[in-house]
């Protein structure tokens, strides 16, 4: 299975920051952003990797990342968004790379701690359609939010995503890493820009679900966006505290934590 991390967007929310370089290029804690992304799937054994990005500064991830080698990624490709259409505006330039496989696709701005192989697994072994890693939070208003049939709770059937509702139905947001087949670049063809002026990815999920072809499982570990000033302190604490999945496991990244994981 093929990996997709998205990384483009222009990072408004964390302007001053991203006025000089891209969100994903910055720090949280001992390293940028992207490094977690990345390390995240080649933990999971996925080392053929696209990045999209996009403004001004997509070339400095060149720059960083090279070819990815000291960070184990055995195949590197970038993809370059124009303006900021959304998560799902971004996804639909991965359809030549999807080669019509099977695909992960991490947000950029997402940190996890726990590996997501056995996630990986799973969906390599359904048949079909996508799966989606939810996670319990106190603050749903500001993520996609699912509801349970029959407000059942996480062993439920899903019956709606809902993109930042005012009043959420559950506590479970949809966190940015997501298992599609090869049908997802057809359902982005299909989609009408929200009212924020974007495609988005809870879109997508929905029309799989109205396919009944969603599942869904709950995320190991912490997770963390880190795309306002609040998440991105709060992803830094995470990884200072805790470090993340990125260490150890066939990383060639030493870590201020090696001798805690
Ligand atoms: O973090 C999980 C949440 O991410 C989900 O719960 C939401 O359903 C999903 O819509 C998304 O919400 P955000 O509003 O936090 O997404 P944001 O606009 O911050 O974009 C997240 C990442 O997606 C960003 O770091 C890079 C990528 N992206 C975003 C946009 C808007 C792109 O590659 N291109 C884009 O045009």
């Amino acid at each position: 299975m093929k990996g997709i991390i998205l990384a483009g967007g222009l990072g408004s929310r964390l302007k001053p920051l991203t006025l000089v370089t891209n969100k994903h290029l910055l720090p949280v804690y001992d390293r940028p952003m992207i490094y977690y992304p990345i390390q995240c799937m080649v933990n999971a054994g996925i080392k053929d990797i696209l990045i999209v990005t996009g403004g001004e500064h997509a070339g400095d991830f060149l720059k960083l990342l090279k070819n990815g080698k000291q960070l184990g990624v055995h195949h590197l490709e970038y993809a370059y968004q124009e303006g900021e259409g959304g998560i799902a505006d971004a996804l639909k330039l991965a359809e030549e790379f999807a080669d019509g496989g099977k695909i992960c696709v991490i947000l950029g701005d997402n940190i996890i701690e726990k590996n997501v192989r056995r996630a990986a697994g799973d969906f390599f072994t359904q048949r079909s359609g996508a799966k989606i890693l939810l996670k319990q939070v106190p603050d749903p208003q500001r993520f996609g939010v699912v509801r349970f049939e029959s407000d059942g709770g996480p062993g439920s059937k899903i019956i709606e995503i809902i993109e930042k509702p005012q009043n959420p139905s559950s506590d479970y947001a949809v966190t940015g890493l997501y298992f599609y087949d090869n049908d997802v670049f057809e359902i982005c063809r299909t989609l009408k820009p929200s009212a924020r002026g974007e495609l988005e990815i809870t879109d997508v999920n929905n029309a799989y679900m109205a396919r009944g072809d969603l599942t869904h499982d709950i995320l190991d570990g912490w997770w963390t966006d880190a795309g306002t000033f609040e998440s991105l302190y709060r992803a830094a604490q995470f990884v200072a505290e805790g470090g993340a999945n990125h260490v150890g496991e066939g990383s060639k990244t030493p870590s201020l934590f090696a001798a805690r994981t």
